[in-house]
Formats: structure tokens, sequence, C-alpha cells
């Protein structure tokens, strides 16, 4: 049976141990280490917030996400199709990025991943200013970028222009239109 987000409880990283983060291992060393060695302090100095997310009968971390705050640079033909109902001079879009999200190995394939994004739209529709579009650096591994497209990320144009002189980069820049 798939995870559903009324399945998922979250924790701020604050409010979780050392011991339980250690149960928590994704298959990509670099995002286990990252929660464990460094998301508390990018949360102490505002750089990320991590939230951990748990299921139902499980200890240890199911997943978890960081995101901050962000900016999108729109290309003159994202510009033109902004499709506003009035005049807007913006050459950025309001944004939150999700700087990582990763969801435990032994849980993969099951839904969770879907999941979590839609609890961070949830998130990201309730605080009291505007966010427009959500952000993703993601892995540049079809199996990644399949999984963003699948919950509504299209590549930006305007990250791809910047890395057209890269062959193979890292991370693909992807954009979620939550008005759209
Ligand atoms: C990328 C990642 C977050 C996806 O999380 P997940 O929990 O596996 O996500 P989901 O289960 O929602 O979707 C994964 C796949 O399982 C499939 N799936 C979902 N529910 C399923 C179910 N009940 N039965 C069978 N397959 C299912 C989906 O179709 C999806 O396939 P696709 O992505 O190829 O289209 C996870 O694989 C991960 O943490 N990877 C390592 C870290 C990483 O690379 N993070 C991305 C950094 S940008």
């Amino acid at each position: 049976m798939a995870i559903e987000v009324t399945d998922l409880v979250i924790r701020h990283i604050r409010d979780v141990d050392d011991e339980t983060l250690k149960g928590f291992t994704c298959g990509r060393d670099q995002l286990d280490e990252f929660l464990l060695e460094d998301a508390r302090d990018y949360d102490a100095h505002g750089i990320t917030s991590t939230v951990v997310v748990f299921v139902p009968g499980r200890v240890e971390p199911a997943g978890y996400f960081s995101f901050s705050a962000d900016s999108v640079r729109l290309t003159e033909s994202e510009e033109f199709e902004l499709g506003l109902p009035f005049d807007a001079p913006i050459s950025y879009y309001p944004a939150v990025k999700l700087t990582k999200l990763a969801t435990a190995s032994v849980l993969q394939s099951q839904g969770l991943g879907e999941a979590i994004v839609e609890l961070i739209f949830g998130l990201v529709a309730d605080v009291p200013f505007a966010v427009r579009v959500l952000t993703v650096d993601a892995v540049n591994q079809p199996k990644v970028l399949a999984f963003y497209e699948r919950v509504g990320f299209v590549e930006s144009l305007a990250g791809r222009r910047e890395k057209k002189d890269q062959r193979a980069p890292a991370t693909v820049l992807m954009v979620r239109d939550l008005y759209l």
C-alpha cells in the first residue's frame, strides 16, 4: 500500500536527537552525512531549515527535507508567458528552494517521496508571504529527474542556459509553479 501524506509525522531537526538521526540512510552518503553532521548548523545559522519525517511504527527517520527562501530569474520568454491578467514588470519569481530531499532506502518506491513533496506544497501554501514556485537542484540522474518530473517539476530554462557549456552538470535546476 502506498504511503500517503496523512501518514507522515514531522519534527524539526532541533527536536530530534543524534541517535535517531544515525538510524537514517538513503543510499547517498552525502545526504546521510548532511543530516547528521551539517543540518543543525545550517539551521542554527539561517541557511536552511531541516524537517525530519517519520511514519507510524518506525523509530528511525523515514525521510527528511531541507528548504530555504529563493528566487528564480525569469527568461524573457517566461516573463512573456507569465499569463498574469495585469502588467507586472518583474524579472524574478518569489520561490522556496528544496535544498535536500531524501527517503530511507528501505522505504523507497512506496510513494513516500511523493507524499513528502505534497506535504511541502501544503507547508509552502501556508506561509504569510507569496511563494510562486518551488525549486530544486536535482541530482542529474535519470531516476531522480524522473521522480521530480512525476511530481510536477520541469527543468528551468534559465538554469539550462546558465549551464549550457557544461556537458554533464552535477545538478539540474527544476521548478514547480505552484499556481499552475
Ligand atoms: C529521489 C527520492 C527522494 C525518491 O523518493 P521515493 O520515496 O523513492 O519516492 P516515491 O516512492 O514517491 O517515487 C519513486 C518511484 O517509485 C514509484 N512508486 C511510488 N509508489 C509506488 C508503489 N506503491 N509501488 C511501486 N512503485 C511505486 C514511483 O512511480 C516512482 O517512480 P519514478 O520516480 O521512476 O517515476 C529517493 O529515491 C531518495 O531519497 N534517493 C536518494 C537521495 C536522492 O537522490 N535525493 C534527491 C536529491 S535531489
